[in-house]
């Protein structure tokens, strides 16, 4: 691991301190910013690195599959187990075992991981042998950990044994200089891979890459070296080689950084909440309607994938797939789909007359959305006797 700002410094000294003891630690830190390059790095260090380091991301496989591949399972344990497999709890024996996004963790399986975490023994799904392990946890997330237990999402009993010790990584726009010295270590690494001469950086270059938030922190940085070495034309990168959106010697008007500040604090409360705007309206004090007006405000738009961008960066279309909804109106529900049918906007649609329903306002409502908002009628259609009709909203 590179780096040599203070904050870095403690954290290198607490990976050896750790690394020498076989307590359970948590690493906590923004996406990007070096939690599972840390994880190895105390398995690295440890007596356990002649043994495995087996991984598991806790939100990437789905519930039902997690159980099995954590704590593995018997023959005929359910449909398709043809022959035992060992979990990933007994690949890692006398190792380490990384939970990655550990905030993931079914609630289901959070007792039995407890369990394990407490007795170091565990079940193979079904076996009744309980099988003993010496292994060591590291777990890793990028959420707000302590607001996930308020929230009764990570039991607290799990969240205190699984951090008895924390590293919390800082982000790379707070560690200052250091920078430069990844930079400068990056620059060298991916100019010898991709066998071109050295470059350097334009001094407005290096100040900015001080100025930028990266919110992508160093997998960001790398990224952005890497793809500007290739494209850069001349010996030195500029800011523009490197896409940074900041500089320093430009001063905007005030409005547009506190536009700026309350549009990155939208965006991350909706993430936050998974896009439930009553949740995220209560953490900010604000009204629900009041949130929708300031997304309204901003361009920032709800996609099915639960997951927001903002107005520039959305993709068109912005449904790859036909949405089904309801409208609600009048105390009446309707049944619809809703389409993205033009560049104009979104289209709920629906086999059913709507009458009255022109300039008023409604409940939309999908899997994950429900908001009020004015329709107007756009077009009315029969194709095969049936009414269609759009609405745009
Ligand atoms: N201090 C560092 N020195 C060198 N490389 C680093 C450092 N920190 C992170 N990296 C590199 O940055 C990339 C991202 O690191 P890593 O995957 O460990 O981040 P993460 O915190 O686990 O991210 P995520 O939350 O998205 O999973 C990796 O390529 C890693 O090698
Ligand atoms: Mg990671």
């Amino acid at each position: 691991m590179i780096g040599n700002s203070e904050q870095m410094l403690n954290t290198f000294s607490l990976i050896r301190k750790l690394a020498t003891v076989d307590y359970p630690i948590l690493i906590t830190g923004e996406t990007g910013t070096g939690k599972e390059l840390a994880a190895r790095a105390i398995y690295e260090k440890s007596k356990r690195s002649k043994h495995r380091f087996v991984s598991i991301n806790c939100s990437a496989i789905p519930e039902d599959l997690f159980e099995s591949e954590l704590f593995g399972y018997e023959k005929g344990a359910f449909t398709g187990a043809v022959r035992a497999k060992k979990g990933k709890i007994e690949m890692a024996n006398k190792g380490v075992l990384f939970l990655d996004e550990i905030g993931d963790l079914s609630l289901k399986i959070q007792p039995k991981f407890l369990r394990f975490l407490e007795t170091s023994q565990f079940d193979r799904l079904g076996s009744n042998t309980t099988l003993s392990v010496d292994v060591r946890v590291i777990s890793a997330t990028n959420k707000n950990i302590e607001e996930m237990v308020e929230e009764k999402a990570l039991r607290e009993d799990l969240y205190h044994r699984l951090s008895t010790f924390r590293i919390n990584l800082p982000p790379l726009r707070d560690r200052g200089k250091d920078i430069h010295t990844l930079t400068h270590f990056f620059i060298n690494k991916f100019s010898k891979e991709l066998n071109v001469k050295l470059k350097d950086f334009t001094v407005e270059a290096k100040e900015n890459m001080l100025e930028y938030s990266w919110p992508g922190n160093i997998r960001e940085l790398i990224n952005k070296i890497r793809k500007a070495i290739v494209l850069s034309e001349n010996h030195l990168i500029s800011s523009s080689d490197l896409d940074l959106e900041c500089n320093q010697d430009i001063i905007k008007p005030l409005k547009e950084y506190l536009w700026e500040y309350e549009n990155k604090i939208l965006l991350r409360a909706i993430q936050r909440y998974n896009g439930n705007i009553s949740k995220a309206a209560d953490k900010l004090c604000i009204s629900r309607p009041g949130l929708y007006k300031l997304l309204e405000k901003h361009g920032i738009e709800m996609r099915n994938t639960e997951k927001i961008l903002p107005h520039e960066k959305r993709k068109k279309p912005r449904f790859r797939k036909t949405i089904v909804a309801v409208l609600i109106h009048d105390g009446k529900t309707i049944k619809g789909e809703i389409r993205n049918l033009s560049s104009k906007g979104y289209h709920f649609i629906s086999h059913h007359k709507l009458k009255g329903i022109k300039d008023s306002r409604c409940i939309i409502q999908w899997p994950s959305i429900k908001a009020s908002l004015k329709c107007t009628v756009v077009w009315e259609k029969h194709i095969r006797n049936m009414m269609h009709l759009g609405l745009s909203l």
